[in-house]
């Protein structure tokens, strides 16, 4: 806890240093100077502070590439463990990470929640539960801000989905507002004092997120006291006047945007108090000085030590194996896991995902890994040539960037391709190789120049026969090479400025190819004008100054060069053939980057492609099969009976190949719980839509009864696999369980018996089902134990008392639950262990 006589003494300091600005230097403050980093000021000893996605890695002052950093294991993945010390370790790992970039806030972690399971983007986020996303953002905060690196809790507020992110309207009761959606930004502030937030995209209740007085203002400034800093997400400020009165306190990112000149006129007309401008720019020098950005006169800024360990040590090959791992859930197993590594037999290992490993999800949390790990690779490496890999069917339904080891410039002889920019008179403007299969042009990229047109020329590595050519990003594209040529006008589709950079049209086709075949990919590029798009549409409803309108990025340009794939028929008769010759088969599906992703929602839960089809017949031929499904998100699993393992296995970074690989056989236990309910079908869920309605409206009808919460109640069929699901390789006895109350609250104490021949870790969940009719059970409190094989431990499980109140509408306070009820103790709701009653 601040001693509050130097926060004081501190603030009337940050408040001379916002004195001594002119309302001309102090609105520079609060717009990005580029898309990554703030404005400094020498006067008051202010240093350009730098920001970097996250959350699941640090990825660095470039959107596109960027250096090599640390790829960790999606948040499902974290939160899986229901382990505060893993959530609190990746923090530190993070602020390692940023540190070693000098970077001084991380835009993570995502605490909106898994609400509906088309959600796009619901693999950065932690759960579908609220006090479990709140525990786990706490005590990452925690970790990373003790390292005096910046969290930041985005997004500010109800933002679950993607489609038509930057219009869309959340309309959700304020009671669910608090109980739910508020809920793991209010712990995160309370029990980790996060120091910034981020303004989502979305419209709450009819006022843009930007604007919001009553969340921003009233709730998190006013209520929770909170003396930190909201920036806006980006592109996401609206207009002017009501953002800089709304309690947003930086327009990101710049340098233009809509404050600069029109807060300062909007100040001299008096439409905007210039002390809300002073209270933004105090809260920015607060966050400046809380990372070492702000120092005395005369002084250098801080800049960190370059002692951390690199990514690709030892040290983090142990950190980022251990904690995926940690976060697997085994989810059926009928004792063929984990896999007997000194056995004899062969294991079949079939799937595109395990020779294509998914690591991380697409969007603003993609970053540059320095190298990757499949499942192939990690199994391999543990039970040697036992295994047989085979490939598996199409995962994915758009083309996707070369690998650049497929590529050779043929200028500098090295992986990659040669780059030359056209003015529109055809003048060179620059000559460059690029080791990427992608560009980035007109944002944060290299290229300041303003092209017409993109040479793209590289020598493939291919053999005689047919090669898949395409391209990425909008613009008239020819492809040629070898004899062969494609080409396509590709341009944007949609609304959604960020969504067109994030997922940029594309084409590919199959043409036959000399070896070592050298292709030329010409693009008279075409950017986009939004405002002209978007004003033209005036359903959308945006103001001449919306940021969005700014955004005429061209995004990612990419060139699509692969060997042409073999038919699904042909690679199912070969798993089949390989199942059968084996006595396990291992066959790795999941979701890929098109799927779960930032700015695009899911339409189904099925598997992409004929994977389905390729789990049947494999089960049919093997002896025994093991299913690992490389996905955060919860997938339909037709072939569930035929199968006798089904292994979880998120996306699990760049070791991730190596920890599916410890998971399977048992080198690390698979100690993971689900954190989002599974659902047994399309639409059987507590809410589904994320299509907003033609006044683009989303309703959030399902109220506090969201996952779990919903499905017990009946409001959709049981789930195939409940929320806190997770059999790890232990086995449990619980004994009957005690309430009591202590100086920490409400306690729960079980006695709990490891009846399996190997030491485990069990994850004591404790929900209560309260007497009001109206009101849902819900997850209150969780414990892990490490306890021995044979052992017996007593775990005793705090209810956090912010799950034991109700938001009265009527009266807008909270007030305690009416007492009585049952706390519920169970491996998740479908495996319930313990009741007691509560009087
Ligand atoms: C995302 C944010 C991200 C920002 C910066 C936006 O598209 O919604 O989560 O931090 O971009 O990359």
């Amino acid at each position: 806890m601040a001693d509050p006589r130097r926060t004081l003494d501190r603030t009337a300091r940050l408040a001379e240093l916002v004195g001594r600005l002119s309302l001309a230097e102090k609105v520079h403050l609060l717009t990005g100077e580029t898309a990554f980093t703030l404005p400094g000021n020498d006067r008051i000893g202010l240093a350009p502070l730098a920001f970097s996605d996250g959350p699941t890695g640090v990825r660095g002052l470039k959107f596109v590439g960027g250096d090599a950093v640390a790829l960790l294991p999606n948040a499902t993945l974290i939160a899986g463990s229901f382990d505060d010390e893993v959530a609190a370790e990746v923090g530190r790992l993070l602020a390692e990470e940023a540190q070693r970039q000098q970077i001084h806030v991380v835009l993570g972690p995502t605490v909106n929640l898994h609400r509906s399971p088309l959600g796009g983007r619901l693999f950065e986020a932690y759960s579908e539960d609220p006090y479990l996303t709140g525990r786990t953002a706490a005590a990452y905060v925690r970790g990373m801000q003790e390292h005096g690196t910046a969290a930041c809790l985005k997004h500010l507020v109800a933002n679950e989905s993607e489609t038509l992110r930057n219009f869309m309207d959340s309309r959700v009761s304020e009671t669910a507002l608090r109980e739910l959606y508020l809920l793991p930004f209010e712990m995160a502030v309370a029990d980790a004092g996060a120091w910034s937030m981020m303004a989502a995209y979305n419209d709450v209740n009819g006022v843009p997120a930007t604007e919001q007085d009553h969340v921003q203002n009233r709730i998190v400034k006013g209520e929770w006291d909170w003396d930190g800093l909201i920036m806006s997400d980006w592109f996401a400020t609206k207009r002017t006047v009501a953002s800089a009165n709304g309690g947003l306190d930086l327009v990101m990112p710049g340098p233009d945007g809509p404050w600069g000149a029109r807060l300062v006129a909007a100040v001299r007309a008096g439409e905007v108090p210039e002390e809300s401008v002073d209270d933004h720019v105090l809260r920015l020098l607060r966050l400046a000085d809380r990372v070492g950005g702000l120092t005395p006169e005369g002084q250098q800024p801080r800049r960190w030590a370059q002692d951390q360990p690199t990514v690709d040590s030892p040290v983090r090959r142990e950190q980022l194996r251990r904690i995926a791992a940690r976060g697997m859930t085994v989810a059926t197993n009928n004792g063929v896991l984990p896999l007997a590594v000194d056995a004899g037999g062969a294991v079949a290992l079939i799937g595109r995902h395990a020779i294509d490993t998914v690591d991380m999800g697409g969007g603003s949390a993609t970053v540059n890994p320095p190298y990757r790990s499949t499942v192939a690779e990690g199994l391999s490496a543990l039970l040697g040539d036992r295994v047989h890999v085979t490939d598996g069917v199409a995962v994915r339904a758009r083309p996707v960037a070369a690998d650049p080891a497929f590529l050779t410039d043929p200028v500098t002889g090295t992986p990659g391709m040669q780059v030359v920019l056209l003015a529109a008179d055809g003048t060179e403007l620059s000559r460059c190789h690029s080791d990427s299969s992608t560009i980035s042009i007109g944002w944060d990229d290299e290229f300041d120049q303003d092209p017409a047109t993109a040479v793209l020329t590289t020598t493939l590595a291919n053999d005689a026969g047919p090669v898949l050519l395409g391209a990425i990003g909008t613009g008239d594209w020819t492809v040629a090479g070898g004899g062969a040529e494609v080409s396509a006008r590709l341009r944007v589709a949609g609304q959604d400025p960020g969504g067109t950079m994030l997922r940029p049209p594309a084409f590919a086709g199959t043409v036959e190819l000399p070896a070592a075949a050298t292709v030329t990919a010409t693009v008279a590029l075409h950017p986009v004008d939004w405002r002209e798009l978007l004003l033209r549409e005036p359903s959308l409803g945006l103001a001449e100054e919306s940021h969005l309108l700014d955004m005429t990025a061209l995004g990612r340009t990419a060139l699509v060069a692969a060997p042409a794939p073999r038919h699904d028929d042909e690679l199912i008769a070969a798993a089949e053939a390989a199942a059968a010759g084996a006595g396990t088969a291992v066959v790795v599906v999941g979701l890929t980057e098109e799927d779960e992703t930032e700015a695009a929602d899911k339409t189904t839960l099925a598997l992409p492609g004929r994977q389905d089809e390729l789990v049947h017949r494999v089960a049919a031929a093997a002896g025994r099969t093991v299913v690992v499904v490389n996905a955060a998100t919860p997938v339909l699993m037709p072939w569930l009976a035929e199968v006798d393992a089904v292994l979880v296995a998120g996306l699990p970074g760049q070791e991730g190949g190596h920890a599916v690989a410890a998971a399977l056989t048992g080198a690390l236990e698979p100690t993971g719980r689900l954190v989002t309910s599974w659902p047994a079908a399309d639409g059987a869920a507590p809410a589904w839509d994320v299509v907003p309605g033609e006044d683009l409206a989303l309703p959030y009808d399902d109220g506090t009864f969201i996952g779990h919460r919903g499905f017990h109640a009946g409001h959709a069929p049981a789930p195939l696999f409940w929320f806190g699901h997770g059999l790890g390789y232990g086995s449990w006895e619980y004994g009957t369980a005690q309430a009591h109350e202590s100086p920490d609250g409400l306690e729960v104490t079980v006695e709990l018996t490891n009846t399996s021949a190997r030491d485990s870790r069990e994850t004591v969940q404790v929900y209560l089902d309260p007497a009001e009719e109206d009101q849902p059970i819900r997850l209150v409190g969780y414990r892990g134990a490490d306890v021995a094989a044979g052992a017996t431990a007593a775990v005793t499980v705090t209810c956090d008392a912010r799950l034991l109140r109700r938001w009265d509408e009527a009266t807008g306070t909270w007030s305690p639950l009416a007492g009585g009820g049952e706390l519920v103790v169970a491996r998740g709701l479908g495996d319930v262990r313990a009741r007691v009653s509560l009087a």
